[in-house]
């Protein structure tokens, strides 16, 4: 049986995969997070899932305003990196597990999930800055990896109680595939940022540590957050902080929380980063 044997949540802010690409981890500025998240890398390193699970948001990169799936899962065997505006960031493509994602979408849909299918897409930083943050610079991954692309970009974004229900059929789906697998599902953006406007570079440790502390002790807590106050307390971009909640839902009704680091600031944002074991 495949079993979600843990979950990260992460910031995926697009600096730090430029830090990383443009071999800068080491400078004054950017030593602190990437010492902060050398546990994280190292327990990874140990955990070696077979497949990761990426919850995370497009920026506008593979989807245009044409066309904005509210969950879209990626059911291809490949996805590429977006270019977005630089060139491609200098990383493996991604290798998908379509049978897998396949089989995920019939059970979510089943159970009342409208997914979207999604064949093919490009994957921008919200992605991809995760997966160097946990992995480093391989040639390429250590894992299969099935993109869950959650519109929070153009309002209105699903609700974290939505997002939570959302994990826990995740967990069912996983559940359900005849195969002995170790998955490892991530929830990525936030923490407080806002990036534009008359507010940018609003940073509420408050709120973070809360959040932090709600996904480790009381989710159902969390759940009840309206979208309107991620906005107000902890920035516009903050509304990516639900996306962490499919990541919590997936884990099951008990989990020990095994790390946790917040750093202020990467660009203009607060950074964190949470691993929780699955303890049912
Ligand atoms: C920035 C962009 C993001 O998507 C994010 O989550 C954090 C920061 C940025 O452009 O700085
Ligand atoms: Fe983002």
């Amino acid at each position: 049986m495949a079993k979600i044997i843990a979950g990260v949540g992460t910031s995926h802010t697009p600096a730090i995969g430029a830090a990383i690409d443009l071999g800068k981890t080491k400078e004054p500025y950017w030593a602190p997070l990437f010492k902060g998240y050398e546990p994280a890398k190292q327990w990874m390193a140990e955990t070696k899932p077979d497949v990761v699970i990426m919850v995370y948001n497009d920026h506008v990169n593979a989807f245009d305003f044409k066309i904005i799936p509210t969950f879209g899962l990626g059911c291809g065997d490949e996805f590429k990196i977006a270019d977005e505006g630089w060139g491609a960031r200098p990383v493996p493509s991604v290798q998908g597990y379509p049978e897998l994602a396949s089989h995920m979408i019939q059970s979510l849909v089943l159970d009342e999930f409208d997914m979207t299918i999604v064949n093919e897409m490009q994957v921008d930083h919200g992605l991809t800055t995760p997966m160097s943050l946990m992995f480093g610079q391989p040639k390429e991954w250590p894992c299969r990896v099935i993109p869950l692309a959650v519109n929070v970009i153009q309002y209105p974004a699903a609700t974290g109680h939505r997002c939570f229900m959302l994990g826990k059929a995740i967990r069912r789906a996983v559940e359900t595939w005849n195969e002995d697998l170790k998955v490892v599902i991530f929830g990525t953006g936030g923490m407080s940022h806002q990036i534009q406007g008359p507010r940018a570079g609003l940073v509420n440790r408050e709120f973070d540590t809360n959040f932090l502390d709600g996904l480790s002790k009381d989710p159902d807590r969390l759940a009840k957050i309206p979208p309107l106050e991620y906005l107000r307390e902890a920035g516009a971009e903050a509304i990516e902080l639900v996306m962490w909640l499919i990541m919590r839902g997936a884990l099951g009704e008990k989990a020990r929380e095994v790390y946790r680091f917040y750093h202020i600031p990467a660009s203009s944002t607060a950074v964190g980063t949470i691993i929780l074991e699955s303890e049912s």
